[in-house]
């Protein structure tokens, strides 16, 4: 029996394949390749998914958050406030452009940052928060908001792992002042390579993110800004991510009832998925299927030995990464540091047949 593999991302190809292709055929034949008639389309129907005012396509989802950051006015110096348990996207972003990654602790149930953990972090350096919602689950962006616009602080949205998330009516995305997408191929709206975007209403910094994606220009050829670099969005991916947006929603339901499965072979036990019981909300996405356990090594092993594949997201906290531990010796996040040696993710993806999802539950069930 063939193993239950923690994502197959050509299932969803082989599931478009016609359209895929037609689309990408089209692109080639039209012979533009970059800030194309598939990258501007892109741009308007991601931005009216995101309900945002602004979309501008960029390179990847690293190159959006460090985008983001210098749009709300980052200087080199400055303090960026965000959570270590999301595997150093906003870190290294932050790092590029000159600023000082600190990091705050995450809520114990939801693993995501929230007001009271971001305040004791803020001094009077900090020029932005980040807001990762971690695993495909919207943090509570409203204290959030509320806080940071008391201290005169930027707040920016990580959507990378979030796309189609939902806080009401309000997308994943609009939550904040800016925010960042990615469309690495395991994302819910993934590409055929790298890809990303930045979402904002404010006018002023989504022209500055257009301006920097390409050189620093303010016209072709006129370098007016510093800072600027080379960070399209190609039209084979902007073609892919338009053939992929209308089944986002479809998606992500399946995506939760997945967890969701999970959730309830595990039970009341000891063991728990992180975002178990958000799996009726669109505020949850599913981006990863994550629970916590105090005996993972051995779960793994059980679930290895039974042909179910698993992953650590992620195992190393930001703050004690090699590039930041010496600068960081003396910070100290229970919870996040707690979670690093529990967590553990199971298969998760849309395509997924209810066979192997049952693969998955049986071997929950005798943990
Ligand atoms: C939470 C989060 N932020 C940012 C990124 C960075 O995106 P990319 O790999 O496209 O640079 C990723 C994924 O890779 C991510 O999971």
């Amino acid at each position: 029996m063939a193993d239950v593999p923690l994502n197959d991302l050509s299932r969803q190809s082989q599931s478009l394949e016609g359209e895929l292709r037609a689309a990408l055929g089209s692109v080639l034949t039209s012979g533009w390749y970059v800030l194309g008639p598939q990258h501007d389309a892109f741009e308007q129907e991601f931005a009216a998914a995101t309900g945002a005012a602004h979309c501008i396509g960029v390179g990847n989802g690293t190159d959006a958050l460090e985008l983001a950051l210098l749009s709300v006015g980052c200087r080199p110096g400055d303090e960026v406030v965000t959570a270590a348990n999301a595997s150093m996207y906003t870190a290294t972003a932050a790092l590029k452009a000159g600023l000082t990654p600190r990091f705050a602790d995450v809520d114990p149930a939801t693993l995501l940052l929230t007001a009271a953990t971001v305040e004791p972090v803020l001094t009077p350096r900090t020029r932005a928060v980040v807001v990762t919602h971690l695993y495909g689950r919207l943090a509570d962006v409203g204290p959030l908001r509320d806080l940071c616009r008391a201290a005169g602080v930027a707040l920016v949205e990580d959507c990378a792992q979030a796309a189609g998330a939902r806080d009401g009516d309000r997308p994943a995305g609009s939550l904040a002042d800016v925010a960042a997408f990615s469309f690495f191929p395991t994302k819910n709206l993934g590409a055929l390579g790298d890809g990303g975007a930045v979402v904002t209403d404010d006018p002023d910094r989504a022209q500055l993110v257009r301006s920097l994606r390409q050189y620093g220009w303010s016209s072709k050829y006129t370098v007016s800004l510093p800072n600027g670099r080379n960070s399209r969005l190609d039209e084979i991916q902007a073609a892919a991510l338009r053939i992929k947006l209308p089944h986002l929603d479809a998606w992500n339901a399946r995506r939760r009832e997945i967890v969701g499965r999970y959730a309830e072979a595990l039970g009341d036990g000891v063991r728990r998925m992180v975002h178990g019981a958000d799996v009726d909300s669109t505020a949850y996405v599913g981006h990863l299927a994550v629970m916590v356990t105090e005996t993972r090594e051995a779960d793994r092993a059980a679930l290895t030995e039974a042909g179910i594949r698993t992953d650590v997201h992620y195992p190393v906290p930001d703050h004690r990464q090699p590039v930041l531990a010496a600068a960081n010796a003396a910070v100290s996040l229970p919870v996040t540091e707690r979670a690093a040696e529990q967590v553990l993710t199971l298969p998760c993806f849309a395509e997924m047949t209810d066979d192997e999802i049952g693969r998955v539950c049986d071997v929950l069930r005798k943990l």
